[in-house]
């Protein structure tokens, strides 16, 4: 799976942010996008929306796993075991991300959540805070394919600094520790600055985030 194991953390970063350039190989990354593709053929991408406001997001989602992370007008943001439009499970997490979870954050407690962000041209998500976890200290683990992005991060309150980092196929950004509880979003993605997502997913971006969303 891992082409290089090479751990980047800069002293202006929040601690316990890490980013693992190209840990995932290109057969991995081409695995794991044919499981999306599957995927979301039973649960397609939804368009969740701002809680109160009823405006949509710009990102399109689905999940993997028991859990999987919804927002709507009426509820706002949180866990569901079922998709908002078919009512039916998500679908499983497939293999290689558990076995990253494994490596990475923690071989005992497995992820609950796989959060597919599908970001087609254009889209691009505002500065939040991930805090519908009740394991708001087990680290996020997020891998990108397909374009390049621009993250950014800032401290634990909105309108401090911020800095930027980009996001390329393959991949992997663990946010632990104080980057856990630090407002992040996108700024952007390039297009076609990395390869093709599948033609039935269409162009863009994909990032799958995995959460431990209960306490064992
Ligand atoms: C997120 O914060 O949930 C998504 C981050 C990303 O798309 O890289
Ligand atoms: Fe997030």
């Amino acid at each position: 799976m891992q082409a290089t194991f090479h751990a980047i953390r800069e002293p202006d970063w929040p601690e316990g942010l890490v980013l693992y350039p190209g840990l995932l190989t290109g057969n991995s990354c081409q695995s794991l996008l044919e499981a999306v593709e599957e995927a979301l053929k039973d649960a397609p991408l939804f368009v969740p929306r701002m809680p109160g406001s009823g405006r949509p997001f710009s990102v399109r989602m689905s999940n993997f796993g028991p859990l999987g992370w919804v927002s709507d007008k009426e509820k706002g943001y949180r866990y569901e075991p079922l998709h908002p439009v078919t009512n039916k499970p998500w679908p499983e997490m497939p293999a290689i991300l558990r076995d990253l979870w494994a490596r990475l954050v923690d071989p005992r407690l497995p992820p609950e959540a796989g959060l597919i962000n599908y970001y087609a041209p254009g889209a691009r998500m505002g500065l939040h805070v991930d805090a519908d976890e009740e394991a708001t200290d087990v680290p996020i683990l997020s891998v990108s394919l397909g374009w390049t992005a621009r993250f950014r991060i800032g401290g634990l309150r909105r309108g401090g600094h911020t800095l930027s980092l980009v996001l390329k196929h393959g991949d992997v950004l663990i946010m632990g520790g104080t980057a856990r509880r630090c407002y992040h979003g996108i700024d952007r993605i390039y297009p076609e600055s990395g390869p093709s997502l599948p033609a039935a997913i269409g162009p863009g971006r994909i990032n799958i985030t995995l959460r431990r969303v209960t306490l064992p």
